[in-house]
C-alpha cells in the first residue's frame, strides 16, 4: 500500500511539473491510455540482506561488482539469482552451516531465464550451448580417446564447458569452477551466461567488445581476435574504441552513432536496424567453414542448423550496409564465396582423396585417428591452415587468408604429397605411435542428450 501511494504521488508530481497536469482537468472527457504501473521498491527482504552485509565482508570484490551493476540498480538482490529450491541438486551444504536460506553457486541460464526469457531461449538453441553434444559426437581427440582427463578439464571443457557433477553436497573439482559456453548445469540447462558477461557486473558493454569473445576465439585453429585486430575494423577499434558509447541500451545502440566500426558482437549477435539481436551465434551464418569441408550450416551432419542460408547471408549483408554500398558488401562475399570452393576442391577434396588411397591399401591404419603422422598433417590441413584461410576471407583479414592460410595449405599439400609416395614406394604400413597422455576414454560423461 505504502508502494502504491507512493507510485501515485510520483506520477501526479511529475504531471503537475511538466504542466500538463491543468490541460489534463479541463478536457476531461478525453481517454487517455491506462498509466504504466511503476513500483519503486527500494528494500529487499531481510534474508537478502543478510547476504549482501556478510558478504560484504567475505568478498568485498563480488559486492562491489554488484553494487555496479544493472541488477543492484534494479533491485535484483544476491538472493533473486542464488535461491536454491528444496529439490536443487547444488545446494550448498557448507553454506547452510552459515546460513538458513539453500543457496546454490551456479546460477545457470534457467536461473536468468526467468527474467530474461529471450535471450535465455535463443541461447538454448544455439551451437554454444550444445558444443557438448557435438564434439563428443565428431572430435577425433575425445572419440579416440586420444587425450587424457586432466588435458580436458584444462584445455577442451575451459572453452567448451564441463558437465558439472555434484558430489556430497559439493561440486567435484574436475568439473568445477567452469564458465564454458557449453556447461552442462545440474538442472539440465546447458550454458554459462557469464561466458561473455562476467560476474557480478553482468555487463552489457564488456560483452560488446571483441575481448569478451576473443577469450576463447584465438590461436592457431580459431583466430578470429587476431583476425580481427588485423582489419580495417579492428584498426579502427583500437585507435578510437575507447571513446565509442558501448552502454547504449540494446536495440538502441546505432552505428556511426555510437561506434564507428563493428566489432563482433555487430555483425553476429546485436541489433542493427532491422535485423534483430539474437543470442544464436548460427545465426547469420552461410557457411560452416570450421568443418573439414565448408558446407552450408543446414548440411552440417553432426549439427545441422534449423537455419537457411539464403535469409541469414541477407542479415548480416544488411549488418554491412549501414555502413557500406551494395557493390562493397557484394564483392567482399563473391570473394568469401570463391575462397570456400578454392579451399574445398583444390586443397581438401584431392588430399581427403589421397589420405583414403592410403586407407584402402591399409598403408595407414583405420584403427585410431592421429597417431600416425599423416594424419595429424591432414587434421592440420584443415583444423589450422585450413581454417585460417577460410576465416581470414571471411573476416576481411589478408595475413590470415595468405600467409597463415592458402600458402600454408601449399606447404602442406607438399608434405602430405610427399609422405603419402613414400609409404606407396615402400608398401609398408605406416609407424603407428603411441600417443602421450591418451586415456582411452571414448565415452562421453553421462548427461541427457
Ligand atoms: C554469515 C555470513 C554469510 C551469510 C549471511 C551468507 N553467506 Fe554466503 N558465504 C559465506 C561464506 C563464509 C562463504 C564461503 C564458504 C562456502 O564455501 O560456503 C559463502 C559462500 C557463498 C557462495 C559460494 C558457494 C560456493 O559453493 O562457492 C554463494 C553463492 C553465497 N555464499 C551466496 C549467499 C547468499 C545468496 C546469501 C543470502 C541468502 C548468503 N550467501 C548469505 C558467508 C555468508
Ligand atoms: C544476476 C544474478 C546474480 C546476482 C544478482 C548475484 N550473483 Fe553471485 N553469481 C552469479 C553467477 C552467474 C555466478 C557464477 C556461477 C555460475 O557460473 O553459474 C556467481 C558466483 C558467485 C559466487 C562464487 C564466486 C567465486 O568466484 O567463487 C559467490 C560467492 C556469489 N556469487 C555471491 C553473490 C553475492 C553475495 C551476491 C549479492 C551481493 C550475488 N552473488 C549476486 C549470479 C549472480
Ligand atoms: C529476478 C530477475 C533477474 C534475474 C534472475 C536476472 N536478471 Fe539480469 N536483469 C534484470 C533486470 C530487472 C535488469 C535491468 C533491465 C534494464 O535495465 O533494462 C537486468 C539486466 C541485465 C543485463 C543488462 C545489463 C546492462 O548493462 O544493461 C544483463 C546482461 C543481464 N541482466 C544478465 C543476466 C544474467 C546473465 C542473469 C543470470 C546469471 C540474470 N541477468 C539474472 C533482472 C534479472
Ligand atoms: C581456447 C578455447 C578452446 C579450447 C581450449 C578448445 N576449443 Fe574447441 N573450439 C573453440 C572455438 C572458439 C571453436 C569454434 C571455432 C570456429 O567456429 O572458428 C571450437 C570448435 C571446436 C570444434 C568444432 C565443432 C564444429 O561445430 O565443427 C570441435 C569438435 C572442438 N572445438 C573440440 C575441441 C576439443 C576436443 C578440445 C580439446 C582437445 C578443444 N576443442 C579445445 C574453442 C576451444
Ligand atoms: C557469446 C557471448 C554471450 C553469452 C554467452 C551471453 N550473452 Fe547476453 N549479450 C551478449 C552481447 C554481445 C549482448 C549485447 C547485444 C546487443 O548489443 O544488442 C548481450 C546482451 C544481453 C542482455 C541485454 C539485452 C536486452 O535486451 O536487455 C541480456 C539481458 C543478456 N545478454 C542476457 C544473457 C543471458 C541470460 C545469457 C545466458 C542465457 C547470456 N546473455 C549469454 C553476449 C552474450
Ligand atoms: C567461453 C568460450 C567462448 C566465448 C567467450 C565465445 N565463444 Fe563463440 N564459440 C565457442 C566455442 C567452443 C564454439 C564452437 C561450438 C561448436 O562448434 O561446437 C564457438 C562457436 C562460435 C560461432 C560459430 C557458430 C556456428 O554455428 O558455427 C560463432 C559465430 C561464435 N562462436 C561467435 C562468438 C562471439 C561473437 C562471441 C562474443 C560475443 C563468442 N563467440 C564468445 C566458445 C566461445
Ligand atoms: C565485419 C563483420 C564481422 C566482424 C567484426 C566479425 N565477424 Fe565473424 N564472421 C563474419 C562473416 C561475414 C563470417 C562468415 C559468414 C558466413 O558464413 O557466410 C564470419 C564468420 C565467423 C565464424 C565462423 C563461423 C562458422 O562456423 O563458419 C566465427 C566463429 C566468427 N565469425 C566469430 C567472430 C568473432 C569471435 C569476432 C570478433 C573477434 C568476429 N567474428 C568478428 C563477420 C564478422
Ligand atoms: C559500423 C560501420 C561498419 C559496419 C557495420 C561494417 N563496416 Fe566495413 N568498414 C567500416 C569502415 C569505417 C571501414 C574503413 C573504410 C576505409 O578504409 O576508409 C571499413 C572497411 C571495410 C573493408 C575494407 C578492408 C580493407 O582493409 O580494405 C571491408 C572489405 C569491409 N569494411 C567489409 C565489411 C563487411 C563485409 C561488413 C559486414 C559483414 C562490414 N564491413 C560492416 C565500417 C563498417
Amino acid at each position: 500500500m505504502e508502494t502504491l501511494k507512493t507510485s501515485v504521488l510520483f506520477v501526479f508530481a511529475w504531471s503537475f511539473s511538466s504542466g500538463f497536469g491543468t490541460t489534463a482537468t479541463i478536457r476531461a472527457e478525453q481517454v487517455s491510455p491506462p498509466l504504466k504501473e511503476y513500483r519503486i521498491v527500494r528494500s529487499v527482504l531481510e534474508d537478502a540482506q543478510g547476504c549482501i552485509e556478510c558478504h560484504a565482508a567475505q568478498n568485498e570484490g563480488i559486492v562491489a561488482d554488484w553494487s555496479a551493476s544493472r541488477h543492484a540498480h534494479a533491485n535484483i538482490s544476491c538472493l533473486d539469482c542464488h535461491r536454491a529450491g528444496p529439490a536443487d541438486p547444488d545446494i550448498s551444504k557448507e553454506h547452510l552451516k552459515i546460513d538458513k536460506t539453500p543457496v546454490s553457486v551456479i546460477v545457470s541460464p534457467k536461473d536468468c531465464s526467468r527474467c530474461h526469457p529471450a535471450e535465455a531461449a535463443q541461447y538454448a538453441k544455439s551451437k554454444h550451448a550444445n558444443t557438448i553434444e557435438l564434439i563428443w559426437k565428431i572430435d577425433p581427440w575425445l572419440n579416440n580417446g586420444m587425450n587424457s582427463s586432466i588435458e580436458r578439464q584444462t584445455g577442451c571443457y575451459h572453452c567448451h564447458g564441463s558437465i558439472v557433477k555434484v558430489e556430497n553436497g559439493r561440486l567435484s573439482t574436475e568439473t568445477w569452477p567452469n564458465v564454458g559456453v557449453g556447461r552442462v548445469n545440474p538442472d539440465g540447462s546447458r550454458g554459462s551466461c557469464t561466458s561473455c558477461h562476467t560476474r557480478h557486473k553482468f555487463s552489457l558493454a564488456e560483452a560488446r567488445k571483441p575481448e569478451a569473445c576473443g577469450q576463447c576465439h584465438l590461436g592457431p585453429d580459431h583466430p578470429q581476435i587476431e583476425i580481427f585486430a588485423e582489419s580495417k575494423h579492428g584498426a579502427i577499434y583500437q585507435a578510437e574504441g575507447d571513446s565509442w558509447n558501448w552502454n547504449a541500451a540494446p536495440g538502441t545502440w546505432t552505428p556511426g552513432v555510437d561506434y564507428r566500426a563493428p566489432s563482433c558482437s555487430v555483425c553476429h549477435m546485436s541489433a542493427v536496424k532491422s535485423v534483430a539481436a539474437t543470442h544464436d551465434v548460427t545465426e547469420r551464418l552461410a557457411w560452416e567453414t570450421q568443418a573439414p569441408l565448408t558446407v552450408r550450416p543446414s548440411e552440417f551432419g553432426p549439427w545441422p542448423a534449423e537455419t537457411q542460408w539464403p535469409q541469414e547471408r541477407q542479415k548480416m549483408e544488411a549488418v554491412c550496409l549501414v555502413c557500406h554500398s551494395p557493390a562493397w558488401t557484394k564483392g567482399h562475399f563473391t570473394r568469401l564465396d570463391a575462397a570456400v570452393a578454392s579451399y574445398n576442391d583444390d586443397y581438401y577434396r584431392p588430399m581427403k582423396k589421397l589420405i583414403d588411397e592410403l586407407y584402402e591399401k591399409k598403408l595407414l591404419s583405420k584403427e585410431k585417428n592421429l597417431d600416425e603422422p599423416l594424419e595429424v598433417e591432414m587434421y592440420e590441413l584443415w583444423h589450422h591452415e585450413g581454417r585460417r584461410a577460410r576465416f581470414g576471407a571471411a573476416m576481411m583479414a589478408p595475413d590470415y587468408a595468405w600467409w597463415h592460410g592458402f600458402y600454408e595449405l601449399k606447404k602442406r599439400c607438399m608434405a602430405i604429397e610427399e609422405q603419402a609416395e613414400a609409404l606407396l614406394n615402400s608398401g609398408k604400413p605406416a609407424k603407428v605411435f603411441k600417443v602421450k597422455g591418451s586415456d582411452g576414454e571414448t565415452t562421453r560423461p553421462d548427461f541427457e542428450p
